[in-house]
């Protein structure tokens, strides 16, 4: 894999940058009043506006010159029809499948397994069917109260127990689409290990009427496998060690530990290696989103999210979202110096989305080698944050405005309220665009402590209403988003081994903390912070200074 950075396009955006970079867009737009429009895509249900981009005409063409050069075309086709495209890890990436794989598909899967409806291959749709229509029928019956606890009461509340992509998919989706969940027991979400999730959820359910629902692709991971634990515990303690099968239920690859777990067979899902655990959602990983909104809707989510990539791989790039969204992006990134994407949706109920997003695209594109191991000499991924637009106006937009470091901003903005209050959405509204213009349009004339530089590059992703199919869809944009921009950097977006070092050093750290390890094998680093976590409270001065 060479570098994106000895392509001919490179070297025109980088003169783009230097001549151009800087151009007032406020002053394009009064130049061009029509920019609005020739900068703005829609598909699927949404519009991209990214005219407020510090770009042009020209950087536009070189963009998509580079996804040419850098083969992004055939590199989509490579991921649909199942190549290892995770060469590290030897896996193909199978994310589309999941929500590709229609009934219809699959029916017409053994006439030709290459069909253009299975282009990952008849046995993979029909796997997929399989298991989702059993995860689904498991959810429904949760649901209607068919499937029962130990008692033979229905489940009044499903914990979640997982950590990375086998929780915050999930958990960001559950509470995005909250206004269907009713009719179902209410689902929360443990994750960290240090227990405070956990008794707080433990805490307001009632051991009789509650169901858990382990979440782990591996089944080895510490903080969920410790959860899961205390769990059981907890539960075996109330309602007798004979009730654990019928209060936990599992998903994961290693089948031979939801065993020794001891769940029950019907309440296991499978799921396979060619699903990254970031991109897990669609798979049975969403289980507990299944129970909370039920089956249709999920088709629904799924659905959505199928029509983004359809559209992604056949749109041409100036039509196509996700490969816009990943090119404006390479060219904040590389050619503008912008480290930073602030997401910042007006709509309290995507307030996870953002959490939800840093481990899609920091732990798939946070990487300084390209795939096949050599160094990179530019910048990858952004590193993500963000929170519900209104509430970050009145926190950090002060530095997005006025403060030094340097951010592109997603904006993301639906017609209607999922509150169903029409007024406070036109607040929402026009908070949203007038920000949008402020970051833009800058102010001047005005004393320094007031000055707005303005020229802060934002794109606005407007949709009609967050429900379940435009959540699918809008998820399935960033996933392809990170997709395009990995491909672009020749970097491996499906491995994750930037994860692995703190969980090996927590192997050997763990005897220390616990005060098994000999006095010397405490690294001399560690010792002052075990020192001061060890001392009894009496010997520890007080914050009031006692
Ligand atoms: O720590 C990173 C990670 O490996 C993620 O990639 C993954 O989503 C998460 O841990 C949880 O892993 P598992 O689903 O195997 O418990």
């Amino acid at each position: 894999m060479t570098l994106a950075s000895t392509t001919p396009a490179w070297a025109t955006l980088e003169k783009l940058a230097a001549e151009r970079g800087a151009r007032s867009v406020a002053e394009a737009f009064v130049a061009d009043p029509a920019r609005g429009t020739a900068m703005s895509a829609e598909a699927v249900g949404l519009l991209l506006d990214y005219s407020r981009q510090r770009i042009d005409a020209d950087v536009l063409a070189a963009l998509a010159r580079l996804a040419d050069e850098r083969d992004l075309r055939s590199r989509i086709e490579s991921m649909y029809r199942g190549a290892v495209i995770n060469v590290t890890e030897k896996r193909q990436v199978l994310h589309v499948a999941l929500r590709g794989a229609t009934a219809e598909a699959g029916a017409h899967s053994t006439a030709n397994a290459n069909a253009d409806a299975n282009p990952w291959g008849a046995d993979i749709t029909r796997a997929v069917l399989a298991e989702r229509a059993r995860m689904l029928a498991f959810a429904e019956s949760v649901r209607a109260g068919r499937i029962r606890s130990s008692s033979k009461q229905p489940f009044r509340h499903v914990i979640n127990i997982g950590i990375g992509g086998s929780d915050l998919g999930p958990c960001m989706a559950v509470e995005a689409l909250r206004g269907l969940a009713a009719g179902g027991p209410q689902v929360r979400f443990v994750s960290n290990v240090d227990g405070g999730d956990l008794m707080d959820a433990l805490a307001e359910v009632d051991p009789a009427s509650t169901l858990f629902v382990i979440c782990s692709k591996t089944f080895t991971t510490q903080e969920t496998l410790a959860n899961a634990r205390t769990a059981r515990g907890w539960l075996a303690s109330r309602l007798g060690e004979a009730a654990v099968r019928d209060h936990f239920a599992a998903v994961s690859v290693n089948a031979a530990a939801m065993d020794t777990f001891g769940v029950h067979p019907d309440y296991r899902f499978e799921m396979w290696d060619w699903v990254g655990g970031r991109y897990s959602l669609w798979s049975s990983i969403g289980v507990s989103l299944a129970i909370a909104i039920g089956a249709a809707e999920f088709e629904q989510m799924l659905a959505g999210a199928a029509a983004l990539d359809a559209h992604f791989r056949s749109a041409p790039w100036a039509q196509n979202l996700p490969v816009l969204m990943g090119l404006i992006g390479v060219w904040n990134v590389n050619f503008l110096n912008l480290p930073t994407l602030a997401v910042l949706p007006y709509e309290s109920r995507l307030k996870r989305f953002p959490a939800f997003l840093q481990q899609l695209d920091m732990e798939s594109n946070g990487k300084r080698v390209t795939a096949s191991g050599t160094a990179l000499n530019y910048e990858t991924a952004p590193v993500v944050w963000g929170e519900p637009g209104n509430n970050a106006q009145h926190s950090f937009f002060q530095l997005l405005h006025q403060g030094t470091p340097r951010a592109a901003l997603d904006f993301l903005l639906p017609a209607e309220s999922s509150s169903g209050l029409p007024d406070h959405q036109e607040l929402a509204i026009a908070n949203c665009l007038a920000q949008a213009e402020a970051f833009m349009r800058g102010q001047a004339g005005v004393p320094p402590q007031r000055i707005h530089a303005g020229n802060r590059p934002s794109s606005i992703l407007a949709f009609r209403r967050l429900d379940a199919c435009t959540l699918g869809a809008l998820i399935a944009l960033y996933e392809q988003k990170v997709f395009v921009q990995s491909v672009i950097w020749g970097i491996n977006a499906f491995d994750q081994y930037g994860v692995e070092l703190g969980k090996k050093l927590c192997e050997g750290v763990l005897p220390v903390v616990r005060g098994e390890a000999g006095a010397g094998e405490t690294p001399a680093s560690m010792r002052r912070v075990l020192g001061f976590l060890r001392s009894p409270p009496s010997g520890r001065s007080s914050p009031g200074g006692g």
